[in-house]
């Protein structure tokens, strides 16, 4: 799969497959962000990757879902099957650059998890301390982003956005639209 592709075919994922994620697939997506440019090469994230059964169902119960799942309802069988919680040093974060460190390691996680046939949601709308209770990330550690995996369950479509309205929808069929403003909107050349 060529990164553009990839990128042009990459859909947030809410509803997984029943099939385990390994450690392995896991792993692959943090040996990519461990090597993601980072300001000033600070290196001031770490990765708890999760894939163990009692502490998915607790994790689960953490994070907050849109689309299809907050609109009719979690379905069994269908939660995501690992996490990958994205953590930062306290001491070594910077208030100008950290988040962005953060979002550059999530879609490289995002993108590696793609390329193997994985589905994938970051989540910003979390219980952080109940996380870090759950995980044992110690006080000098912010929990900033964490990223559901799984094996998608669902394909959800990109479409125009009309007159601004970027809220995403369900059809009757239970697909997953997801409005994207034209490049027309945001593509300025030479000058704004
Ligand atoms: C920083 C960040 C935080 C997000 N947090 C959540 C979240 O808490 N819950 C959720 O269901 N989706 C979350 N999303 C997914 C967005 O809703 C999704 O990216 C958006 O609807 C566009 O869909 P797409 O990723 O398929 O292009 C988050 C995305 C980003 C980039």
């Amino acid at each position: 799969m060529d990164t553009y592709n990839a990128l042009l075919k990459r859909r947030t994922i809410r509803r997984f497959l029943e099939k385990t994620v390994s450690f392995e697939a896991l792993e692959k997506c943090v040996e990519a962000a461990r090597l993601a440019p980072s300001a000033r090469n600070t290196q001031e994230l770490e990765f708890i990757v999760v894939n163990n059964a009692e502490k998915l169902e607790q994790l689960n119960k953490a994070v907050r879902f849109g689309g299809v799942v907050a609109e009719k309802g979690r379905v069994k069988g269908e939660e995501p099957k690992a996490f990958i919680a994205i953590i930062a040093n306290k001491e070594k974060s910077d208030e100008a650059y950290t988040s962005i460190n953060v979002g550059i390691a999530a879609q490289t996680i995002v993108l590696t998890s793609f390329e193997q046939g994985l589905g994938t949601c970051m989540l910003g709308a979390i219980e952080r301390d109940q996380i870090k209770e759950i995980l044992g990330i110690p006080e000098s550690y912010s929990l900033p982003l964490v990223i559901a995996l799984g094996y998608p369950k669902e394909t959800p479509v990109t479409e125009e956005a009309k007159e601004n309205n970027l809220r995403y929808w369900i059809d009757k069929k239970g697909v997953l639209h997801v409005p994207k403003r034209a490049i027309e909107n945001v593509l300025h050349r030479n000058e704004f």
